[in-house]
């Protein structure tokens, strides 16, 4: 197998999950990676582990580079499974490595594993481990996005390994940043950070600052998914502190479903009221676009206008599953509206707007309500409405 070097004495031994498509829900569609890092000086360290169905590969990669006897420590960055999920086999293996990991690590370990777990040191912010002429640093990443989160950072390699932060989901036989397509990554980049890290923005501004501050130089970015960035890592973390900032520009997303294309004429003549206006606008129909799609393309847009049909007095399950989605990654600083078709009863705009108030949205009202077939003064309505919220967000 070819020897992945970050720098003299540090290896990758992640492994590719090229087939993955569906991440508990967010749609990855370019696959996956599991990252994991062998650290060789006087004494040896792993950092993290990966995916259970994996360990046969970690443990043939390990093994080109070492024996599981030299193993002196291995670093548990974070628990999810997808990172921890080997460390059973790994910790056998290995017998003599000490297992480090945070405080919440530590019992993330044992509420996942059982008590043998209880042998884990712990570190805190600052404390560090020499492992011959290399040092170990660790950051405690509470939140980032588990309690257990933990940056673990080479001091004399200048390498960050921040685990889950600044990773994409995209399967490559490459490594480095400056060897793929950069379109490609910092779009796997984006999609990631909407679908994982959106509902941690603070978090992630004082985190980014809090490193800046404490004055560590960074060569070097090696997240725990994906391609490691070594060509431009503040390009990463730049795109990071914009995104938690919530920058945005003038454009539109058109999130909907619909049953006999009431709802789908509907979302045209708003999406032509908003071209009107000189506004940018995506349509995204909910059972051809899946959740974590639309939310990747509202992560820079200023406004979101939802429509449903309604169905038994309710919104359409779509939608309500995209709102469930949507409220729990709380995109912060977009304008909402609604708007939607029914028959009799109606009901669908009236349970959007309210479900959105009761997230804290900014909700435009009103919406538009159309019933059965919208006719052509119920188009000029919603081509006014879609005007109205373009001009809203150039203003
Ligand atoms: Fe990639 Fe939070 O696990």
């Amino acid at each position: 197998m070819v020897k992945v070097t970050l720098k003299d004495g540090v290896y990758w031994v992640g492994v590719i999950d090229w087939n993955i498509r569906d991440f508990h829900g967010y749609v990855t569609n370019r696959g996956s990676t599991y990252n994991a890092y062998l650290i060789q000086d006087e004494k040896t360290a792993l950092i993290d582990t990966v995916k259970k169905e994996f360990s046969d590969e970690l443990i043939q990669k390990i093994t080109e580079l070492t024996s599981f006897d030299s193993i002196d420590y291995i670093v548990v960055n974070h628990v999810e499974m997808d990172h921890s999920s080997s460390l059973p086999i790994i910790a056998k293996l290995a017998k003599n490595a000490k297992i480090i990991a945070s405080v919440r690590g530590k019992e993330a370990l044992i509420d996942h594993y059982g008590s043998d777990f209880d042998r884990v040191e712990t570190v805190k912010t600052g404390d560090e481990l020499k492992v011959g002429k290399k040092t170990l640093r660790f950051v405690e990443a509470p939140m980032l996005h588990w309690p257990d989160s933990m940056f673990t950072y080479l001091v004399e390699d200048k390498i960050l390994m921040p685990n889950d932060a600044f990773g994409q989901h995209l399967a490559s036989s490459k490594r480095f940043d400056d060897e793929v397509d950069e379109h490609v990554l910092m779009e796997e980049a984006a999609i990631y950070y909407a679908n994982i890290l959106m509902p941690l923005a603070p978090l992630i501004t004082r985190k980014i600052q809090e490193v800046i501050q404490m004055g560590i130089p960074i060569e070097m970015i090696a997240p725990s998914h994906g391609i490691i960035w070594r060509k431009d890592p503040m390009k990463i973390v730049n795109s990071y502190m914009n995104w938690s900032a919530g920058a945005a520009k003038n454009k539109v997303v058109v999130v909907f479903d619909t049953m006999w294309h009431s709802t789908d004429t509907m979302a045209r003549a708003i999406a032509d009221g908003i071209a009107n206006q000189g506004v940018e606008v995506k349509l995204l129909k909910l059972r051809s676009s899946p959740n974590s799609e639309a939310v990747t393309e509202i992560l820079d847009a200023k406004a979101v206008l939802v429509g449903s049909p309604t169905l038994n007095n309710q919104m359409f399950p779509t939608l309500s599953s995209f709102l469930t989605y949507i409220t729990g990654l709380k995109p912060k600083g977009k304008l909402w509206g609604f708007f939607g078709s029914y028959g009799w009863g109606g009901g669908a705009v009236r349970n959007m707007i309210e479900t959105a108030k009761k997230a804290g949205f900014d909700v435009y009202e009103p919406g538009v309500e159309v019933k059965y077939v919208p006719d052509g003064e119920d188009l000029k309505k919603c081509f006014e409405f879609g005007q109205q919220i373009a001009q809203k967000i150039k203003a």
